[in-house]
């Protein structure tokens, strides 16, 4: 299998790689700038390169017909996300992207599905930590629950030390007033102005302050496969202010690695709430390895159109695939269907 890393100079794309060589598969290293690319090959012990800007149209088309499945890791996606996306299905090669930006996964479903069904090819949008691990949580906890109030994702992040392309990121989204929220069974856009919540996150964290909502895929992928009145996804309020969170753009890989997160998901029932959660350390492997994972599963085969994380692949077996590759531990409400 050939699988292609586009934005593979960052450190997403890197651990992706790593990943994908760890797994016994053929990388083929894409992004703008040669020479980086280059150097990353050597550092893999050798790899195949292909140089394609987002304004080179055809050099991403032979990216995508050289490869099986594409990962896109090159971001913020508001201004990467439509040419490799449109590419991917020029090309005829599956692909998985890391976006956490709302509106690029809903031009994803709007979009790309008719191309990528044309196409033959499987798409999964928003395959990564934030917005990703909500949606595949959400799938797993609330599969087959079918009167839902409120459903609640609450990540939980300590010593995130962003890089360029995470902080350019949530530069762009805290400052947009287009924010897509699920409320009252509908998709609304709307100038959301944040509150501090409470979310009741079990031992060791318990209850803690968040920032809600926060603008993230996950709202836009849940109510495709979860009956609920109301999504809405949070962040702890302390994750931001921590004194490296924005001053990291040249942290070495061992200082990012030392993040630790839990993600929750609490569905609101007429029999009570049901909740479920990941917890683990590094959510850039985390991310990374997930997309692999993907990556790895659509090469074997998958029926076209786009997908968000859960409608791609059943949730839970899923998360115990990756509990399995050592990225978190996972606890689900006793009982929960698969
Ligand atoms: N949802 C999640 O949980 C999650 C997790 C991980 C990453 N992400 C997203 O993935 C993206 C990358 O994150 P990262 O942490 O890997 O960032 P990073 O280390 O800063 O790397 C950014 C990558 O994007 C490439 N890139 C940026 N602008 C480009 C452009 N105009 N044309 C071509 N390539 C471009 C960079 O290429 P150069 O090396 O040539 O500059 C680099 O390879 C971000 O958008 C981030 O939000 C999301």
């Amino acid at each position: 299998m050939n699988i292609a890393v586009y934005g593979a100079t960052g450190h997403t794309g890197r651990l992706a790689a790593a990943g994908l060589r760890a797994r016994g598969h053929d990388v083929i290293l894409s992004g703008r700038d040669e020479g980086r690319l280059k150097a990353l090959a050597d550092e893999l012990g050798g790899a195949a390169v292909h140089r394609a800007a987002l304004d080179d149209h055809a050099a991403l088309v032979a990216l995508a017909e050289r490869a099986d499945v594409l990962i896109h890791c090159a971001g913020p996606f508001t201004h990467t996300g439509r040419p490799v996306a449109l590419a991917a299905a020029e090309g005829g090669c599956h692909y998985v992207d890391h976006a956490l930006e709302q509106h690029h996964t809903a031009w994803m479903f709007a979009e790309m599905d008719p191309l990528a069904r044309r196409a033959g090819i499987a798409m999964v949008t928003a395959m990564s930590f934030y917005g990703g691990f909500g949606d595949l949580l959400a799938g797993a906890v609330a599969a087959g629950v079918p009167d839902i109030g409120r459903l609640t994702v609450a990540y939980a992040v300590n010593g995130w030390r962003l890089t360029t392309g995470a902080k350019q990121t949530a530069e762009l989204l805290f400052a947009a007033t287009d924010r897509i929220v699920y409320e009252d069974g509908e998709f609304r856009v709307a100038d959301v102005e944040p509150r501090n919540a409470v979310y009741p996150f079990p031992p060791p964290l318990g209850p803690r302050t968040m920032i809600a909502p926060i603008p993230s895929s996950d709202v836009v992928t849940i109510p495709r496969h979860v009956r609920a009145r109301r999504v809405e996804a949070q962040l702890t309020a302390d994750t931001f202010t921590e004194e490296h969170a924005f001053t990291s753009e040249h942290a070495d890989p061992a200082t990012r690695a030392g993040s630790s997160f839990m993600v929750a998901v609490q569905a609101v029932t007429p029999g009570g709430p049901l909740a479920g959660q990941v917890s683990g350390r590094d959510l850039w492997r985390a991310s990374a390895l997930t997309s692999v994972e993907a990556a790895v599963r659509l090469a074997e085969g998958h029926e076209p159109g786009v997908f968000g994380p859960s409608e791609a692949f059943a949730a839970q077996p899923y998360l115990r695939d990756l509990e399995k590759l050592g990225l978190f531990t996972l606890r689900l409400p006793e009982g929960t269907s698969s």
